[in-house]
């Protein structure tokens, strides 16, 4: 049957969504899960953004070798020659390049004619393509464009060498009947169309990111970009899981599959979620945690007659576990290993032996470990594995009649231990007062959320920030027993983050 190409854009556009930046090894993780996923693309990054980035998509080109690794390239030479060099590791490699192709974006931002735009397109194309042969255009901002010069922006690139066209909306601006004209026009207008491959790239901003990618492939496109629970720049992408089990679950009426292990949907969202520190929200299509719950007694009554009488899908072909399996203080390395392997995460020996001695610190706390435990341990562990300062001690005094002080100790990026004190409104306060001594990075604490992971008292506890600094925000997350613990690692975690960026201080986003 005709198929589909997912092309995932979680890894860069999913991480241009404010806040959710990633550490190479956090990217990386993804990049594996993707690959079990069974995406046909990963886009990993934009390597002219940062040298993090590059890094980054350096990495996973070298580590997840079936899927086409791609990277993103604005139309200059240096962007595209960034892209070629991270990615040329690559089992599959593929390059990306971008350029507006509105007439808002052509004469408010990048002051240039459409005959320059033109010729540009072309000729990075052609670059790109003296490298490799899989390249990738996309005329941005296609949606608010004229469709005529889109069709002439699409031949030329073609001619250039371009294997696959995207039409990005952008803006999220499209519906779904003027997409599925724009898709059909381009079909028949554009001469050598059928030399390439015809994707789309739509943004979520009124809500219809799934319907015009689906309108989209009714009209004749055959690759899709989307981000694992849609995230991406401003309302996000189109959601990979939305429109695979779309296809899936209704192919009676598109006719079309992709490559997709759909069994492998619910972790896959788990893990980005945890490590992006985006929750889903609970009726999130697919895999918020409403999604397969009943409320109603007569759909409760029908569902256990019948699944089929109010469920369209089979939550187990997503992945959905029937059952939580518990490890305990019993479980040996071997038992803790192959958990990891069936939820997804393949770690080095040496961040299994860590990770694996914080199992056995924790079995020691709690006497149940469950899947989200063990999510929560590693995710710490990917999180401490690039950081620049290491909270090495943290201690309060609080009390109804106490002055709440704390005293940290912290290892710089040079090894040195630094110690400090200092007094605040509360427990919390009075760390990040103490580790903002030491550090002294001006920013402003914009969120503080904590919450317990599984129930019960001796529950680990999640703590999830974000601070702001010269208007960018940057996440943080920490879990452990003890909270106050907790919020001194989501602070450390943010403040890594930050200190990250500014040293990556080069970072220019589409
Ligand atoms: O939304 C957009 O236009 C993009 C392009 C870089 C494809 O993300
Ligand atoms: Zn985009």
């Amino acid at each position: 049957m005709d198929k589909v190409i997912i092309f995932d854009t979680t890894l860069r556009d999913g991480e241009q969504a404010a806040g959710a930046s990633l550490n190479a090894q956090e990217k990386l993780e993804i990049a594996r899960q993707l690959d079990r996923l069974g995406v046909d693309v990963i886009e990993a990054g934009f390597p002219a953004s940062s040298p993090g980035d590059f890094e980054a998509v350096r990495l996973i080109a070298q580590e997840v070798r079936r899927p086409i690794i791609c990277a993103l390239a604005s139309a200059n030479t240096e962007a595209v020659d960034r892209a070629w060099e991270s990615s040329k590791g690559a089992a599959h490699p593929r390059i990306h390049v971008f350029l507006s192709a509105s007439d808002i974006q052509l004469s408010y931002q990048l002051k240039k004619s459409r005959d320059e735009i033109l010729s540009m397109s072309r000729e990075m194309v052609a670059h790109a393509k003296s490298y490799l042969d899989d390249v990738e255009f996309s005329p941005m901002d296609a949606t608010r464009a004229e469709p005529a010069y889109i069709y002439q922006i699409l031949e030329a690139v073609i001619d250039a060498g371009a294997t696959t066209v995207n039409i990005p909306d952008t803006v999220g601006y499209i519906t779904p009947p003027e997409f599925r004209d724009l898709i059909k026009g381009i079909l028949t207008q554009v001469p050598n169309i059928r030399k390439a491959v015809l994707s789309v790239h739509c943004h979520n901003d009124l809500g219809l990111a799934a319907a015009n990618s689906l309108e989209a492939i009714i009209a004749g496109a055959r690759q899709i970009e989307c981000t694992v629970n849609g995230i991406g720049e401003r309302a996000g992408n189109a959601s990979l899981e939305e429109i695979v089990m779309a296809l899936k679950t209704r192919q009676d009426f598109f006719g079309v599959t992709t490559r997709i292990n759909t069994t492998q949907v619910y972790r896959t969202s788990r893990l980005v979620s945890e490590l992006t520190g985006f929750s889903i929200q609970a009726n999130k299509a697919i895999i918020g945690e409403n999604a397969f719950r009943h409320q109603s007694g007569i759909h409760q009554d029908g569902v256990l007659k019948k699944a089929i009488t109010y469920e369209i899908m089979d939550p187990r072909s997503i992945g959905i576990p029937s059952s939580t399996l518990v490890l305990s203080k019993l479980s040996g390395r071997h038992a803790f290993k192959e958990r990891l392997a069936e939820l997804g995460y393949t770690l080095s020996e040496e961040a299994l032996n860590h990770a694996f001695q914080g199992f056995k610190d924790l079995a020691d706390k709690k006497r149940e470990i469950t899947d989200r435990d063990i999510q929560s341990l590693v995710a710490e562990e990917l999180r401490t594995t690039t950081e620049l300062y290491h909270l090495d001690h943290v201690e309060v005094s609080c009390g109804d009649h106490s002055l709440p002080t704390a005293t940290v100790r912290l290892i710089s990026p040079d090894g040195q231990g630094l110690a400090d004190a200092a007094l605040g409104t509360g427990p919390v306060d009075a760390v990040y007062e103490a580790i903002n001594r030491i550090v002294g990075i001006p920013n402003k604490l914009t969120e503080f959320t904590i919450k317990s992971i599984t129930e019960g008292i001796d529950a680990i506890g999640e703590v999830l920030i974000r601070i702001e600094s010269d208007g960018i925000t940057y996440t943080g997350r920490g879990a452990a027993t003890d909270i106050i613990v907790a919020s001194a690692k989501a602070y450390m975690n943010a403040l890594n983050r930050l200190l990250a960026a500014k040293r990556d201080s080069s970072d220019v986003k589409t």
